[in-house]
């Protein structure tokens, strides 16, 4: 057996194991070679349907079919080795009933070969949960800002803050761990109500601007690289500054190409150098 064969993926016994415990890390990876980079290091890659924004310049994530998921979860998954792939149910692909959810959550699961699926809501999706769950297709919740929800919320601002909103993020999240779901991503609220739901779910909470009060953590990989620059959420910490280094990058080379300073001989076949 080769050593490549040996390694072996983070299941979903893995990652509830981590609740109470060390806390779980995700990214999201959209393309083979960013989870390559990323694989070694996290414990969950998520496909987030937030590919619409940041790498198809869409303004919502609505648009997002189906196939842009599977083909970029495949894509996620030949590039990883280690990690559990999450895949995002797209809008449309699984509101309408229990039965369209689970038609296309197998395709997600075995036209991708991801572990799991993702899909935003929460006492409304509890039924649909729980029917996933027993037709053995992990699923991992999100609530709180649910960005699939765009219109109906008037845009993209944390959520919570009042009671009835802290109570009602709360009622999703129970709901969706009652469900079966083994994780859940808490998405934009405070870290009160982040601590109580973590204390009672039997799910691991997963946090986005959400406080350290969750089991663990994710955030978009190209937020944290300095990549997506359109805006900065309060919770993104940028560890890198990639668009000046990318920019820098192509301005070199064009400056290049146009005084004919690159291709130079070590570039170039049949040239001598010097
Ligand atoms: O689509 C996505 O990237 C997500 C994360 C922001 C959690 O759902």
């Amino acid at each position: 057996m080769s050593a490549q064969a040996q390694i072996k993926r983070q299941t979903v016994v893995d990652i509830v194991a981590h609740k109470n415990g060390q806390p779980v890390v995700m990214l999201t990876a959209y393309t083979a070679p960013m989870a390559k980079l990323f694989d070694p290091h996290v414990d969950m890659l998520l496909v987030g349907d937030s590919l619409g924004m940041v790498l198809y310049g869409m303004d919502t994530t609505l648009p997002v079919t189906l196939e842009m998921m599977i083909a970029h979860g495949a894509a996620v998954v030949r590039g990883s080795q280690q990690a559990m792939v999450v895949v995002d149910m797209p809008f449309g692909s699984y509101q309408e009933s229990p039965a369209q959810a689970f038609r296309n959550a197998a395709r997600v699961l075995s036209e991708s070969g991801a572990a799991a699926v993702k899909l935003e809501g929460g006492e409304e999706m509890a039924e649909t949960v729980d029917f996933l769950v027993r037709r053995g297709v992990p699923v991992v919740g999100h609530v709180g800002l649910t960005p699939q929800h765009v219109n109906a919320f008037g845009g993209f601002r944390s959520r919570g803050r009042g009671e009835a909103e802290a109570d009602k993020i709360r009622r999703d999240a129970q709901a969706i761990s009652d469900a079966g779901a083994f994780a859940i991503v808490i998405e934009g609220t405070v870290e009160q109500l982040a601590r109580e739901i973590t204390a009672s779910v039997n799910a691991v909470t997963i946090g986005i601007g959400a406080s350290p009060a969750c089991d663990g953590q994710v955030l978009v990989s190209e937020d944290i690289l300095g990549l997506f620059t359109d805006f900065r959420p309060k919770f993104v910490k940028r560890y890198a500054d990639l668009a000046s280094t990318v920019s820098d990058a192509a301005a070199t080379y064009a400056d290049e190409v146009r005084s004919r300073a690159f291709p130079s001989a070590e570039y170039c076949f049949g040239v001598k150098k010097g």
